[in-house]
């Protein structure tokens, strides 16, 4: 069983004595509705640190008046269950008036960053991330942090506020994790009905051919917008964005200097799903 605690005197009381003891923390923010992805942080958290410690809170701040916070999938008992099967240490997980009390007023906010991709479509999103992150971080001071990749975006975010901002404690990214048919697991797969599920599970093909169009020197600018197309016509309702950006800047490009990734969102019915892919380009 995890232990489960609520506030911040009593959090960091228990890793104030297994830092005392010589212990390192790992630490792993979630929202709860937690799957095999957040179960695969937890456990690179155990196998890198002596304690794993899982973080639950859904953060009102991230989301939208228009969003999902009051539909976001809440049952803490199983994931404390989930939690205890994969050996995580302890359970922080605050009330919204914990973390936000009365007269709350300081924001963190990224830019540049945050000027692409999903941050024109969410426009307060990772204010509320980073803000609720460096909060995190500062309440219990970890030695490591994970992040998976799946948000990629969010995982950039993570990293400049902790450099930007002298936190230390290292950002430590994880690889997406997959069902079988390659669709990123994610705590919203559950909106979708079998039949939107079926046609989610076209949008790692769709991307895989792009990204072997690509790898096989395809011009950029017409394959993104074939493939744009192609979701469409795929059965997904609408492409916030399908594009190639720099992984250091997040700038969509044509003709990335470094390292770059494809990024994509796309809604089925009233799901939004985003995805990226590692490319190597000719
Ligand atoms: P949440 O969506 O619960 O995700 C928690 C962590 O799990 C994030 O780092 C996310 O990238 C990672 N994750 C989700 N699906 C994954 C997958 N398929 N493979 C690997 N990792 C995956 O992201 C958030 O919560 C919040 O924004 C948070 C960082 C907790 C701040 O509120």
């Amino acid at each position: 069983e995890t232990p489960v605690l609520r506030t911040v005197a009593e959090l960091r009381a228990q890793i104030g004595e297994w830092r005392g003891q010589g212990e390192t923390i790992g630490l792993v923010p979630t929202m709860g509705a937690l799957h095999e992805g957040h179960l695969t942080l937890v456990r690179q958290a155990k196998a890198e640190c002596s304690r794993a410690v899982a973080t639950l809170f859904v953060n009102p701040t991230q989301f939208a008046p228009a969003e999902d916070f009051d539909a976001y999938p809440r049952d803490e008992a199983k994931d404390r269950a989930l939690l205890a099967t994969v050996g995580c240490d302890l359970l922080f997980a605050p009330s919204v008036e914990t973390v936000y009390p009365q007269g709350f007023s300081t924001t963190v906010e990224v830019k540049g960053l945050t000027r692409h991709l999903d941050g024109p479509f969410r426009p307060s999103h990772f204010a509320g991330v980073a803000t609720v992150v460096s909060k995190l971080l500062l309440m219990a001071a970890p030695a490591r942090a994970y992040f998976g990749e799946k948000d990629f975006q969010q995982y950039q975010v993570i990293r400049r506020l902790a450099r930007d901002l002298d936190i230390p404690t290292q950002i430590v990214g994880v690889p997406t994790v997959r069902e079988a048919d390659g669709l990123a697991l994610s705590s919203r797969n559950r909106y979708m009905t079998p039949a939107e599920r079926q046609i989610a599970s076209r949008l790692p093909r769709l991307m895989q051919t792009l990204a072997a169009r690509l790898e096989g020197g395809a011009e950029i600018e017409a394959a993104l917008a074939q493939a744009r197309l192609e979701l469409l016509s795929a059965g997904f309702d609408r492409v916030d964005y399908l594009d190639l950006a720099d992984e250091a800047t997040l700038t969509p490009s044509v003709a990335p200097q470094g390292p770059a990734r494809l990024f994509v969102a796309v809604w089925i019915g009233r799901t939004r799903l985003i995805d990226n892919w590692p490319l190597s380009l000719p």
